[in-house]
């Protein structure tokens, strides 16, 4: 697993928060770089995920612009809307091809694995783009432990279905509920996260509580939020925008400047809180770790 040493950053480059937030990481690699040579591996150490020259977007902005159709389509309605999601009691059920299907609920799920940070790009297929510092821990170790049966191929992924709590599932925007869904191989990549929390605080629900999934390297429509099922199948899963719009979304959905959306350059992007905007870099510049998962591949056909 690679492990980057952390790069000195100036103040004046800087929020107070990422300032914060990069002494921490600072610690935490130091800390971790010294585990790491007496007991390799750690289970719990994390590749950093960000590059070092990424300023972490400000928790306001983290936590006021959102997708959550649930609660309504404005950036700011999320961020007004959800207090009506009970993010406890809530329970996870994994089944499909798995030896171990279980119900789990989500305090057991973060004690069996405690979250750690982890700090990554979103990119949104919109053109815009953050960096967040999530708390979370690898999809990959929950896989195991449930052990997939030689059918596995894929993992769907399923958003909680009450209207009662997300009104925005009375209205018929997209078919509810969310879903999405992964490669297996994609899901057990060290980089795709269970995420619990975010600037060492608990999710707020306008960012998927209690449990929502973080890819980096693909568009932000991947992370699915508020999940209650996670399901592995032998073919294909069905994916909420794939089906609202085929010939827009596709499966893989990977971060790609050469490939636009038909109603948005994919080409560049504006990270929320600056003026310019900059270049799109594949697999959100997470290449060197993903760009193997797609080997062989026609980016264009399977986009
Ligand atoms: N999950 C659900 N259940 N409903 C949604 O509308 N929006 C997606 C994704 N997950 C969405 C969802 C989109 S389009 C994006 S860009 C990200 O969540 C946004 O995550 P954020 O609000 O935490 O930045």
């Amino acid at each position: 697993m690679l492990i980057l040493p952390p790069r000195d950053i100036r103040s004046s480059e800087i929020t107070d928060e990422a300032l914060f937030w990069n002494r921490r990481r600072f610690l935490g690699a130091t800390a971790g770089a010294l585990a790491a040579a007496v007991a390799a591996p750690l289970p719990s150490m994390w590749p950093p995920g960000a590059a070092s020259d990424d300023k972490l977007t400000p928790y306001d902005d983290v936590t006021t612009y959102n997708n959550f159709y649930e609660f309504g389509l404005d950036k700011s309605d999320p961020s007004r809307n959800a207090h009506t999601l009970r993010p406890r009691p809530w329970t996870v059920s994994i089944e499909g091809e798995i030896h171990k299907p279980q119900t789990i609920a989500i305090d057991d799920l973060l004690r069996r694995y405690p979250s750690v940070e982890r700090v990554y790009r979103l990119r949104c297929v919109e053109g815009w783009s953050m960096v967040i510092p999530w708390m979370g821990f690898e999809l990959n170790r929950l896989l195991s432990d449930v052990q997939p049966t030689s059918h596995a191929r894929f993992v769907s992924f399923t958003t909680l279905h009450d209207p009662e709590q997300m009104p925005g599932q009375r209205s018929g925007v997209l078919a509810w509920p969310y879903v999405e869904g992964l490669r297996l191989d994609e899901a057990m990549h060290p980089l795709a996260i269970l995420v619990t929390g975010l600037y060492g605080k608990p999710l707020p629900n306008q960012n998927g509580a209690p449990l929502r999934l973080a890819v980096p390297w693909k568009y932000g429509f991947k992370s699915i939020k508020s999940i209650v099922r996670i399901r592995l199948t032998r073919a294909q899963p069905p994916t909420t925008w794939n089906l609202a719009a085929p010939n827009e979304y596709g499966f893989y959905s990977n971060v790609n400047p050469d490939v636009d959306h038909p109603r948005w350059s994919q080409k560049r992007e504006r990270r929320i809180g600056e003026l310019l905007r900059r270049p799109t870099i594949l697999f959100n510049g997470y290449g060197d770790q993903v760009a193997s998962l797609y080997s062989g591949m026609d980016l264009r056909v399977d986009f």
